[in-house]
């Protein structure tokens, strides 16, 4: 793993698009694999900036994201899909039939999981896949527990991301409990990995990922296994290391 330490959020996003438009610059038909939450908002206003300074184009570019909530409809605020309209879709020029976020009103979840998978090797797998951590490890919604499932599915959301999520919903019985989500092996197909981290509120989870045992109950100690993953982390995240 490839770690830099950064002073704080806004170098944290600065270099994390500088990392993505190299990608998107070598590869206009790249495929993005992109997260949401907090932590890439910033990440995301860059590559805005940089695409309205004539600097990007996305014209060609494909992405997958890692997860959505479920049942949540696309028109949603909170959902993932709504977000990455906001934050990215509709600021820059890629084809929005070139995006794809799990449906969060899939009727048949099995098959939806499959497709999905099986639409991320369509694409050619992933070129850069965008990471956040949760206080408690997690990476996508691949939450700690005994076991973690390979491939794309539905999972029940733990207590500690409910809460943590609740931030965003009017009060924590409105967040949904249940999350579509891309599998360990999902991300670990990507060619390369941008694992982002901000604040003192995730130093607990960067160092077990760090310096823990790599254990099904921290999801990104697996991390540390992947041969191309770049972590960009700032001092307070990068504290208990
Ligand atoms: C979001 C995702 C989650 C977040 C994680 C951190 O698509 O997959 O794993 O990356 O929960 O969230 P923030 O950035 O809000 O702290």
């Amino acid at each position: 793993m490839k770690i830099t330490v950064v002073k704080n959020y806004d170098e944290m996003s600065r270099e994390a698009a500088k990392y993505v438009a190299e990608t998107l610059t070598s590869k206009p038909d790249c495929v993005l694999g992109l997260a949401t939450g907090d932590t890439p908002i910033g990440m995301y206003a860059e590559l805005v900036k940089m695409y309205n300074e004539g600097k990007l184009d996305f014209s060609k570019a494909r992405s997958v994201n890692l997860d959505e909530y479920y049942p949540i409809t696309p028109d949603n605020d909170q959902s993932y899909r709504y977000f990455m309209n906001y934050h990215l879709f509709d600021k820059v020029n890629i084809n929005k039939a070139n995006t794809y976020v799990p449906d969060g009103t899939a009727k048949d979840v099995e098959a939806h999981c499959k497709a999905y998978e099986a639409n991320i090797d369509a694409l050619g797998g992933v070129d850069v896949q965008v990471l956040g951590i949760g206080r408690n490890g997690h990476i996508g919604f691949n939450e700690p527990d005994a076991e973690l499932v390979r491939g794309t599915h539905l999972t029940a959301l733990t207590k500690s991301t409910i809460e943590a999520n609740s931030r965003f919903f009017a009060s924590e019985a409105d967040v949904p409990k249940h999350a579509l989500t891309m599998g360990i092996e999902s991300v670990f197909k990507a060619r390369k990995i941008l694992l982002l981290v901000s604040g003192a509120n995730k130093a607990e989870a960067v160092r077990a990922m760090l310096k823990g045992n790599i254990s099904t109950n921290c999801p990104a100690s697996f991390l540390g296994l992947h041969n191309d993953v770049v972590l960009i982390c700032d001092e307070a995240a990068y504290s208990l290391v």
